[in-house]
């Protein structure tokens, strides 16, 4: 007999769209993934640090993809102030993404020292925004901190603004470690962490060698993923999807210095599907996708898109495409490699 699921469909509390021709390719593939809901990153060039811009991407957002709802965040840096942490709660936009200095992809503008962003947070505490933290320090050579460890060291600054901020929403975003999940477990209701597809899959062994599968934060342990697959089949509330789906054209992954991101987004729910069947927690899928992120936000769809479902069905030589070229009438622009390109996902959406 046919194995099938029908869920609602998803929620992905961590994408990034970008802008131009990558956004047009990238933003109508939101709705093919099974996705109907998508919170959108802001590190654009330059960051999206206000709310009139937030809005307009909004909107080029959603005149590419009607059928999603978007929920939009700015971007914490210096130039962000109370006033407009308010007048972006007002606009609707939803939460604030913080970048550690220099660790990932257009974080140069990033920032260090939370401290001097009390009075921002607080203004986010009283607004119910969220906090969106990538939780990574730099490496630091002189105090042995490296992609391996940057997540761990990280943790006693999540630790110390939730002491500080204790009705604060803050989402460790893209976990990846066995001491992330025991943290944000530990942490009242308050803290969450988003998790990628990739990270349910990877470990270190993958992405050494192999760009397409090189990411910020890298996939880390054996016990580290099973960390994360438990907690996740686990059903345990605080804990949903976030995709951290990130296009780069193929020249800039395949080269000496690797673009860090994987790209899932085309194939989402095919992805987890072939992941939590593996793991044996399909029946797990549909609250980890679907329900728990918009419960912890609070979040709700547009009118009308409540009730989409998605069905998807197992199926031999569901082939994931080599490529997505960015623009046919721009060749030069390249071409995307999603995540397990040219392997058998074994799950398809069937309309
Ligand atoms: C670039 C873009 O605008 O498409 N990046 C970005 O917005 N962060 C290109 C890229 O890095 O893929
Ligand atoms: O791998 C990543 N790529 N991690 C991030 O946090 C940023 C992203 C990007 O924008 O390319
Ligand atoms: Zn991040
Ligand atoms: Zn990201």
């Amino acid at each position: 007999m046919t194995q099938s699921i029908t869920i609602p469909s998803a929620s992905d509390f961590h994408l990034h769209l970008r802008q131009g021709d990558m956004m047009r390719m990238v933003t109508p593939k939101v709705a093919e993934g099974g996705v109907s809901l998508a919170y959108i990153m802001p590190n654009l060039q330059p960051p999206v640090t206000k709310t009139e811009q937030a809005l307009s991407y909004k909107e080029e957002l959603q005149a590419l993809a009607p059928d999603v709802t978007f929920y939009m965040t700015l971007y914490l840096s210096p130039d962000l102030t109370v006033d407009e942490v308010r007048k972006a709660s007002k606009a609707g936009i939803a939460g604030v993404k913080s970048y550690p200095r220099g660790v990932t992809t257009n974080s140069d503008s990033g920032i260090e020292n939370y401290e001097i962003y009390y009075p921002v947070f607080k203004a986010m505490e009283e607004e119910g925004m969220v906090l969106n933290l990538h939780g990574e320090i730099p490496s630091d050579l002189d105090n042995d901190v490296c992609v391996m460890n940057a997540e761990e060291k990280f943790l006693p600054q999540l630790e110390k603004i939730h002491r500080a901020f204790p009705n604060l929403k803050i989402v460790l975003e893209h976990a990846t470690t066995s001491a992330a999940v025991d943290l944000v477990k530990r942490l009242g209701d308050t803290v969450a962490c988003s998790i990628t597809v990739h990270h349910l899959q990877l470990i270190v062994d993958d992405w050494a060698g192999q760009a397409h599968h090189f990411c910020k934060p890298v996939a880390k342990y054996p016990h580290d993923r099973q960390a994360l697959r438990e907690v996740v089949a686990s059903g345990h509330p605080r804990f949903f999807l976030g995709t951290d789906s990130a296009p780069h054209p193929s020249h800039v992954k395949e080269t000496a210095c690797a673009h860090a991101g994987v790209f899932t987004t085309p194939l989402v729910l095919p992805y987890l599907c072939k992941i939590f069947e593996d793991i044996g927690c399909l029946d797990k899928l549909e609250n980890f996708a679907c329900h728990f992120g918009r419960s912890f936000y609070g979040l709700k769809q547009k009118e009308g898109f409540q009730d989409k479902k998605v069905t998807l069905v197992k199926q031999e030589n569901v082939v994931v495409p080599a490529t997505y070229e960015i623009s046919s009438a721009q060749p030069q622009l390249g071409k995307v490699v999603p995540f397990l390109a040219n392997k058998d996902v074994g799950w398809k959406i069937v309309e």
